[in-house]
């Protein structure tokens, strides 16, 4: 690192906030496999979550603080007792350890959501900070709804929580209100109000609702902000949060003008950013910056001829530099167990039980059968629907017939724990009719909240990777299916969302 360069802490909140969004939660095993990515990406700090929030999300950030070693872990907690208590039992065994406690410091906020006078608000994130100082002594501060709260204010809360031991304080703009311009000079009115500013490392956490949070977070870092809170492919509440990726990329990119570099080894990106997309089922826009298909793509002759004659003609960075083009055909139907399993151990993937190991080495040997070459992005989506407590319903065989001029009519058999079960059904499409066939004979009740499939590589004999979103009295769950053949792909993915409703313990915990 250049030493005139002040270093900027990556903050990932993709498995909290991230998971805020809505469907886009994540199992404990799918928190540990993002989470060691973004280690081996070198981030900082990663919040694994927000302890108290229900027992699947405390498990997730203990599991998390036991598997991640070079990164720091961070939990969420209000700040109140028994959050910051069950915060600092999450992260007992972390390497590093860092509890992210908030209070809300707005007008609007503390008159109506807390109902608390600013006096007793300053108070109770003062005695926050020290008892989170009993558990750690890396504590984050976070003025909730901070870019709508009173300057004067603000200042105050600020100086007692540094000099309670607050190391790091974060003022978020938690409703997507700010602007860059007004949002980078708050940080510097505050830094240089603030008298032991110099104590505390400042910090940025904007939401996209204006579409604004990657520019306010980069104003933030102008004005002398050196911690940014983001998330991968900017997942978040809502419009999301300041997308990763982007930020990295940014400070990178424009080293002329910024005077911080980051940690992060930018190589790990488009990998991470895949392995989140197959995991949330959120899928990344073609022309996102940095991660979409089309980031690199040149398609008018122009550019091509430019680019060609000299790349820096039209391309400010290199795709190589971010991890496209890693997606590295690794293996294939000769391939044995050792080379699958080693490949899954480089994508953060490791198995502790053969049996385990052993499901997943003949998923990787069906497809191979089926499809020549095997990404990267196939042994994620193989290993994505391999965690199913409970397989009441499974798929036994699949006939669609769908022509021009007539009604898609699919005929399948369920195996209905362990039964085998015929159902037939016409739709208006061929996946309307599967799922209208398997619906004749489960009857679930259940509402489809989302379809979605995309393609997990290039090419037709690309796998279809499939998330479908049921909702039933309240409870949300994604259920997942990859094949060659998307219609079988959708069949699996709804099969596995009434598997998740069906099993007693949901599979993903939302905050
Ligand atoms: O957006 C927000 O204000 C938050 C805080 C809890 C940091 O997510
Ligand atoms: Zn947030």
């Amino acid at each position: 690192m250049n030493t005139n360069k002040d270093k900027l802490v990556i903050f990932d909140t993709t498995l909290r906030d991230g998971e805020q969004s809505p469907g886009a939660s994540m199992t404990k095993d799918e928190k540990i496999r993002i989470a060691r990515m973004l280690e081996r990406m070198r981030v900082d700090v990663i919040e694994a979550g927000f302890a108290i929030a229900s027992q699947g999300d405390f498990e997730a950030v203990q599991a998390v603080a036991e598997s991640v070693k070079d990164s720091r872990v961070c939990s969420l907690a209000r700040a109140v007792g028994p959050d910051i208590i069950r915060a600092g039992e999450a992260l007992k065994k972390a390497n590093a350890s860092r509890i992210h406690t908030f209070i809300a410091t707005s007008p609007i906020h503390m008159k109506y959501k807390l109902q608390m006078e600013p006096e007793k608000v300053l108070e109770q994130a003062v005695a926050a900070v020290k008892h989170a100082r009993q558990f750690t002594d890396d504590v984050e501060f976070s003025l909730e709804d901070g870019s709508r709260s009173e300057p004067e204010f603000m200042y105050r809360i600020i100086e007692a929580v540094i000099a309670a031991g607050a190391g790091t304080i974060n003022i978020p703009d938690t409703v997507g209100y700010g602007e860059p311009e007004e949002y980078g000079a708050m940080f510097r009115r505050v830094i240089e109000s603030v008298p032991n500013s110099d104590k505390a490392i400042f910090s940025t956490h904007c939401h996209n609702d204006l579409g604004l949070a990657v520019a306010n977070s980069l104003s933030a870092v102008m004005n002398g902000v050196r911690q940014v809170e983001c998330t991968i492919n900017g997942l978040g509440e809502r419009a999301g949060n300041a997308s990763l990726e982007e930020i990295v990329m940014a400070v990178r990119t424009r080293q002329d003008l910024y005077p911080v570099e980051t940690g992060i080894d930018t190589t790990h990106i488009v990998p991470t950013s895949r392995l989140v997309s197959s995991i949330t089922g959120f899928p990344v826009q073609p022309n996102k910056a940095i991660v979409g298909a089309n980031a690199f793509a040149h398609e008018s002759g122009i550019h091509q001829d430019g680019v060609l004659k000299h790349r820096e003609t039209y391309e400010i960075m290199r795709a190589e530099d971010v991890g496209w083009g890693q997606n590295r055909l690794v293996l294939g139907k000769h391939s044995g167990r050792a080379a699958v399993k080693a490949r899954y151990e480089e994508l953060g993937v490791t198995f502790d039980d053969p049996a385990e190991f052993q499901i997943i080495f003949q998923r990787f040997k069906d497809l191979a059968d089926k499809k020549h070459e095997i990404f990267d992005e196939d042994l994620q989506s193989i290993v994505a629907g391999a965690e199913e407590p409970v397989e009441h319903y499974q798929l036994a065989a699949l006939d669609v017939h769908s022509r021009s001029g007539t009604r898609p009519r699919a005929l399948l058999q369920l195996m209905i724990d362990g039964k085998e079960v015929s159902a037939e059904a016409d739709g208006s499409g061929p996946v309307d009719a599967t799922f209208k066939a398997i619906e004749s004979v489960v009857s679930s009740n259940a509402d489809l909240k989302l379809y979605s499939v995309n393609a997990v590589t290039q090419g037709t004999d690309s796998q279809g990777s499939v998330t479908v979103r049921l909702e039933r009295n309240g409870r949300l769950v994604n259920g997942v299916g990859a094949d060659t053949d998307i219609l079988v792909a959708s069949a699996q993915a709804y099969l596995d969302a009434l598997n998740l409703l069906a099993s007693g313990e949901p599979k993903r915990q939302g905050v």
